[in-house]
């Protein structure tokens, strides 16, 4: 496949430290995971280290840095605690999401477009010091075109609502959220912004995401690190990287080796 087709893949490994919280201790460790994801093809690895620390630690960032040589995307929320930590670490990326500690998981985009000033104040020294900026907003005009505004060079598309409507098969709503995100894919690289997308993806909903030419890059977590363990890591993340080629050549006309 050509490079300029090539689709990155970012495994974040928050669930590797899930399950090794539910005991405590320090088995599964997430930086083995990361190493691994390394050797199975990931491009990247994504941490998420929220305020509670519910999963990734401090120390996990810190031991995952020493053990990788592919890029960390390290996952955020907007204040000032985070802050001074990426800019400690430096990490090749950060990915500002929204937090709120009752979630579950990342359960909407960030709000930019009624926090514009914030946003922008809050990602210019991470700029400065080098970092990627990529900010995880919903697929919406409203908030890729606020991303713009300030000065974000990526944007990450929540996959979630098309995701959560595939699973309970809600297939109309599946096929609008999906004819939207390419929409949004397709203004937001109009508008000048690199295009990641991620939240909730499987092996089941992959590929059409995938397959967008607009898309620079997927970070897939808890459905890869579910599926390890019925059939390895290093398998679960080849399958979707092998899922995603597939997409991108036959989006592209090219045959599929
Ligand atoms: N991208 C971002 C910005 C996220 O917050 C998450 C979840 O932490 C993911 C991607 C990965 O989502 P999932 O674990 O559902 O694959």
């Amino acid at each position: 496949m050509n490079a300029l087709n090539r689709l990155r893949l970012g495994i974040n490994i928050d669930h590797v430290a899930t399950v090794r919280n539910a005991r405590g201790g320090n088995t599964p460790d997430p930086a083995r995971a990361a190493k691994l994801a390394q050797a199975a093809g990931a491009d990247g690895i994504t941490a998420h280290l929220r305020e509670d620390r519910r999963h990734i630690t401090d120390r996990d960032i810190e031991a995952i840095i020493d053990s990788i040589d592919i890029p960390l995307n390290f996952e955020m929320a907007a204040t000032d605690e985070m802050q001074r930590i990426a800019l400690r670490h430096k990490p090749h990326a950060v990915c500002i999401v929204p937090e709120k500690r009752e979630e579950r998981t990342t359960e909407g985009g960030l709000e930019v477009a009624n926090d514009q000033n914030r946003i922008a104040h809050f990602i210019a020294p991470l700029r400065e010091a080098g970092c990627r900026v990529s900010i995880f907003i919903a697929a919406e005009r409203r908030q890729i075109e606020a991303a713009a505004r300030i000065g974000a060079p990526v944007v990450e598309l929540h996959t979630g609502a098309y995701c959560d409507a595939h699973a309970e098969g809600r297939l109309a709503d599946r096929d609008a959220e999906f004819a939207r995100l390419k929409d949004m894919a397709t203004l937001a690289l109009s508008l000048g912004l690199e295009v990641h997308a991620g939240h909730g993806l499987t092996y089941d909903t992959v590929k059409p995401v995938a397959a967008l030419p607009e898309v620079m890059e997927l970070n897939i977590g808890h459905f890869i690190i579910g599926e390890a363990i019925f059939s390895g890591l290093d398998s679960s993340i080849r399958r979707m990287r092998a899922l995603m080629d597939e997409a991108r050549q036959e989006a592209s006309g090219e045959s599929v080796a």
